[in-house]
């Protein structure tokens, strides 16, 4: 073809362009049945029907359940049942959607989801934490006949997890159809190859569907078309695509880096074009433009310009939902953790639910993203070792595919503490992993969270396959890891352990309690009789430290690229150091109820530039008690505090303590905490000693963490006072959230690790003061909650 033609053919094919169908993708949450029986006849039919709960997804059965001690999987599970349940859902399709592709997306089911179509069977996913797509185009009925979908889930091997996994078809079903020749998504791969100053290239590779590709589809028309962040449309380009393949290059011109500062998405349309230059089939991605880096010597680059990664370890649980995954909830989490200045998550230890990374590549979030907690050698007798031989690569092929288009994304990580760096066989899986890896994304580092800092004893380091390591612990051995690991950039992949809960002080401040002593001296040595640990920063899991010391460690050593605190919310299960009844971690930065525990302004103080001032803790105790006092602050020499409008002197962090700290014999009254710069009062903080509670302060959150769903969460927190208004900590009362009108009370929560009572339920007793209601509307009318208590009932509009 002459090129002048070619270009005017394209020419044309740019303006006559109409929008077709295309591709369409369809939420499939609603109107399904289940039930927790196992019968096979369920591939077939519901049986007997009054057995079954109408349900919309996602969903987790195991969240529904009271805790018990009883369940196998233990309280490092989180107390709750697992089993066997069905899924069924029935719906038709229209007679023009026959001829279409129409395929099915689970974006996580745990565990063993088995899927029928009209009672043929369309295959089985192990993996409990990976999305998958089944085409169900050839088994399908139209017009009024009804189809069936029935899905098995098996999660009754237990323990299968040393963490809460949930059970059920936990985050969101999506339908896809589109035309008989389609793009593959999977084979679709957008990277911004090379950006100088003025030019960034955009690289676009996809393929058609293996069918349309076997069948000889040849030389379709393809259309791509750029909008930059701000919506505008930016460019279009046309091809043909070539023995199925597409391959495109277009350049930008200045375009906007995706920082967290600053995360520019550019939307990408790929379209498929039909003879009439109709859309056939489209696929669309928001990328950025940023380049990544790690240095050996001076950690990660961004853009160029060097950026410590301040980041927190995630379980997938989102506390009274469980497993179930809620954009609005996910965004809370990641919106109190950007507030406090992360600008990092990894997803502890498995890849996380695909909006996830939406919400990331919108915040500006960058991902530490992880396949594994085991490979062949297990961690519990039924996990995913069982699963591992045959279907490890089929995982991290999906995991990768599925999540290589995502600017958020800057790690790949293939296991955490994994038991093979202790194994020989631990290099040729590492070596076999990693090449994988790289042959499907060769634009990001691959990664593990070791925990074997001697080179000749580590496998996987000996593999030589990874681009970084990352070191999770034993921060006193950080100086010897350049020398044990040589030229490879570091990272610490997990830090800290610290052991809280939310509004509880009762250990000195001066020594660093390590709990339990060792691995010998399990549990409940010096554990408090109602399952509490200390809220000063002071208590931590042996193979951890301070949240204060372990931060310390990391900020002063440029070589590491950054931290991931270990965790940036408490999650149900792993309560260390309890037995049962207690059911959720001690982790966290913020506890479960999402409400955060006082360290979480020692991270603001040392992660943003924000003023930061926060007293602790609470101001009621015995005449003559001698009480540990910290201030966390930042911009300011130090902070002088006073009691009853005393001075009490000032206090200073220093270089190895980031808070102001004061012995104070208790006096009731007021005790202030007030920050200068240049001789004028910048900030104060107070806490009063509290009366007994009088009334419940209510507060709502919705907008701030609606995440664009028809059915964003409202979050209303209940808070004791006294009559004065102070915070209540040491009356707590049954509060009931009650709704008027189309909304449910999806349940409640007050952040104590031993409460046992069930998630899901409307009524919770606050715990030092606090209790979270989540509620979600059906429909998008007005409705009322009621906060009722013994204090009275509050009614507030939503
Ligand atoms: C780490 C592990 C985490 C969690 C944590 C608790 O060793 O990687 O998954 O178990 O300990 O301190």
């Amino acid at each position: 073809m002459k090129l002048h033609y070619f270009i005017s053919v394209l020419f044309l094919l740019q303006l006559q362009l109409v929008s077709g169908q295309g591709r369409a993708k369809i939420h499939f949450n609603e109107n399904w049945h289940f039930t927790l029986q196992d019968h096979l006849g369920f591939r077939l039919s519901d049986g007997d029907a009054q057995a079954w709960e109408s349900v919309e997804l996602p969903h987790d059965w195991s969240i529904k359940a009271e805790f018990s001690a009883a369940y196998p999987a233990g309280n490092a599970g989180g107390a709750l049942p697992g089993g066997i349940g069905w899924y069924s859902k029935q719906f038709k399709l229209p007679t023009a959607d026959q001829g279409k592709n129409i395929q099915l997306y689970f974006g996580g089911v745990y565990r063993y989801a088995e899927i029928w179509i009209n009672g043929v069977y369309l295959g089985k996913k192990p993996n409990g934490y990976l999305s998958f797509t089944l085409d169900l185009t050839p088994h399908l009925k139209f017009g009024n006949q009804p189809n069936r979908i029935a899905v098995r889930v098996d999660n009754s091997k237990q323990p299968n997890s040393r963490w809460y996994s949930g059970s059920g078809i936990y985050r969101d079903v999506y339908l896809i159809k589109t035309g008989p020749v389609r793009l593959d998504e999977q084979e679709t791969f957008i990277t911004t190859p090379e950006i100088h100053g003025e030019l960034g290239q955009l690289k676009i590779l996809s393929k058609l569907n293996k069918r349309s590709r076997s069948n000889g589809v040849a030389g379709k028309k393809y259309q791509i078309t750029v909008w930059d962040p701000n919506g505008n449309l930016l460019l279009k380009k046309a091809g043909l695509e070539k023995d199925g393949h597409i391959d495109a290059s277009l350049q930008v011109e200045k375009p906007q880096r995706w920082s967290p500062l600053a995360p520019n998405l550019y939307r990408v349309q790929l379209a498929l074009l039909t003879e009439n230059n109709t859309i056939e089939d489209q696929i669309e991605k928001r990328i950025g433009f940023r380049t990544i880096r790690f240095d050996a010597k001076t950690g990660f680059y961004l853009n160029g310009e060097a950026l410590k990664i301040y980041g927190v370890c995630m379980h997938h649980d989102l506390g009274i939902l469980g497993a179930a995954f809620n954009k609005s909830a996910a965004k809370r989490q990641l919106v109190m953790m950007k507030e406090m200045g992360a600008n990092a998550i990894r997803t502890a230890h498995n890849p996380p639910a695909e909006e996830l990374l939406d919400l990331c590549d919108e915040m500006g979030i960058l991902v530490y993203n992880e396949a594994f907690d085991m490979w062949k050698k297990r961690k519990n007798k039924f996990d995913y070792h069982i699963d591992f031989p045959t279907e490890h690569l089929k995982d991290i092929e999906a995991w990768v595919r599925r999540d290589r288009n995502h600017a958020s994304v800057i790690l790949w990580s293939i296991g955490n503490e994994i038991r093979e760096q202790f194994d020989s066989t631990g290099i040729a899986l590492t070596q076999e992993m990693a090449k994988l890896v790289k042959s499907l994304d060769p634009t990001r580092p691959v990664t593990a969270a070791l925990t074997e800092n001697n080179y000749v004893k580590n496998f996987i380091a000996q593999a030589e396959a990874l681009d970084v390591l990352g070191f999770n612990y034993k921060h006193e051995d950080y100086d010897k890891l350049p020398v044990e690991f040589k030229n490879i950039p570091l990272l610490a992949s997990e830090t800290v352990s610290a052991l809280q809960t939310r509004g509880v002080y009762d250990r000195l401040h001066d020594t660093i309690q390590l709990w339990p002593a060792s691995s010998k001296d399990k549990y409940v040595v010096n554990g408090n009789p109602d399952f509490t640990v200390s809220a000063y920063d002071n208590v931590a899991a042996y193979w951890g430290t301070s949240h204060e010391k372990a931060w310390l460690a990391v900020k002063n050593r440029p070589f590491l690229a950054g931290t991931f605190v270990w965790t940036g919310f408490d999650y149900l299960g792993e309560p260390v150091p309890y037995p049962y009844p207690a059911r959720s971690s001690y982790y966290g930065i913020v506890d479960l109820a999402g409400i955060p525990k006082d360290v979480y302004y020692m991270y603001q103080s040392e992660w943003t530039d924000k003023d930061v001032l926060h007293l602790l803790p609470h101001w009621n105790w015995k005449t003559g008690d001698s009480v540990d006092v910290w201030a966390y602050y930042n911009k300011a020499e130090a902070v002088e505090l006073f009691l009853n409008g005393k001075s009490l002197g000032t206090s200073a962090k220093t270089a190895d303590r980031l808070h102001a700290s004061w012995k104070v014999p208790f006096e009731k009254g007021e005790l202030k905490v007030v920050k200068k710069r240049a001789g004028k009062i910048v900030q104060e903080a107070s806490v009063r000693t509290a009366t007994e509670a009088h009334a419940v302060k209510v507060s709502v959150e919705h907008e701030k963490y609606a995440a664009g769903e028809s059915r964003d969460l409202y979050f209303v927190t209940a808070e004791l006072v006294d009559q004065a208004g102070q915070s209540v900590l040491h009356n707590d009362q049954e509060i009931e959230f009650i709704v008027k009108g189309n909304a449910k009370v999806l349940g409640t929560d007050n952040g104590f690790q031993a409460d046992l009572r069930g998630l899901h339920q409307p009524k919770r007793r606050t715990f030092k003061g606090k209790a979270l209601g989540m509620i979600q509307k059906m429909v998008d009318t007005p409705c009322t909650v009621i906060i009722s208590s013994a204090l009275g009932d509050q009614q507030i509009s939503i």
